[in-house]
């Protein structure tokens, strides 16, 4: 099974920092935002690692993370050229997905201290053509993409609305997804939204359509640290998990 971290992306609401430094490696405690994601899957035993980058800052991870070694992984880095949308920068993961294999897919704000190898587990016995994503339960879903469940099998998600207005249960879709290469497929099939970005909930959502979109819920801490509060609040959350 491989990994896919997603690193691009402007990270605007993190200005004026991201105009210096790409988000993902801001600080956070003694280390740089990607290295737990990085730690997480490694933990999964997840060793073989696709980081998807903006140009911003590009060098820098080479020169921070190396060949991914001291992390127990290997590397591969890939440029997103501008920042057109989650399921955009997972499509240049094209490629390194080989025909058949499952692979788990992280944004790179997002931290979290559960384990991934149960849900990974659950996701290697699902079918091919499937997908698994991890929920948690919060206190603005406004914020996130949230999950309908299917009245007559709450075990699988209807739709996921993009950031409602009113969303109609106190769940948010992380950024954990777990797809294989069929994934790539719907994304093709996709078009760009109201803000011009190819969206990951649109992909989501091909595969709630045909009832195939598993979850589960995250147990422990897990925040998007894509804003100063979150950001701070991850800095002493996170602290302990890696050495
Ligand atoms: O954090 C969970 C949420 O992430 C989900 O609940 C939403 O459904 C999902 O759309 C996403 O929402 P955000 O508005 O937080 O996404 P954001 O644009 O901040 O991007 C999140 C990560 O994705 C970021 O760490 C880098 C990566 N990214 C994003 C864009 C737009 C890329 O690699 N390339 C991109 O072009």
């Amino acid at each position: 099974m491989k990994g896919v971290i997603l690193a691009g992306g402007t990270g605007t609401r993190l200005y004026p920092l991201t105009r210096l430094i790409n988000k993902h490696l801001l600080p956070v405690g003694k280390h740089p935002m990607i290295a737990y994601g990085l730690d997480r899957l490694h933990q999964a035993g997840i060793e073989d690692i696709m980081i998807v980058m903006g140009t911003h800052s590009a060098g820098l991870y080479t020169e921070f993370l190396g060949s991914g070694k001291e992390y127990g992984v290997k590397l591969t880095y890939r440029i997103q050229e501008k920042a057109g949308g989650i399921a955009e920068a997972l499509n240049l993961a094209k490629g390194f997905v080989t025909p058949g294999e499952k692979f788990v897919v992280l944004l790179g704000d997002n931290l979290f201290s559960d384990d991934l190898k149960p849900y990974v587990e659950r996701y290697m016995a699902q079918p091919a053509g499937t997908a698994r994503v991890l929920l948690k339960e919060v206190d603005d879903a406004r914020r996130y993409g949230v999950p309908v469940f299917d009245p007559a099998n709450p075990e699988r998600i209807a739709h996921i609305e993009e950031k409602p207005s009113q969303p109609k249960t106190s769940y948010c879709v992380t950024g954990i997804y777990m797809y294989d290469d069929h994934v790539f497929n719907f994304i093709a099939g996709i078009s760009p939204s109201a803000r011009g970005e190819l969206e990951i909930t649109d992909v989501n959502n091909h595969y709630a359509a045909a009832g195939s979109l598993e979850y589960d819920i995250l147990q422990n801490y897990w925040t998007d640290a894509g804003t100063f509060e979150s950001l701070q609040e991850a800095a002493v959350r996170m602290k302990g998990q890696l050495p």
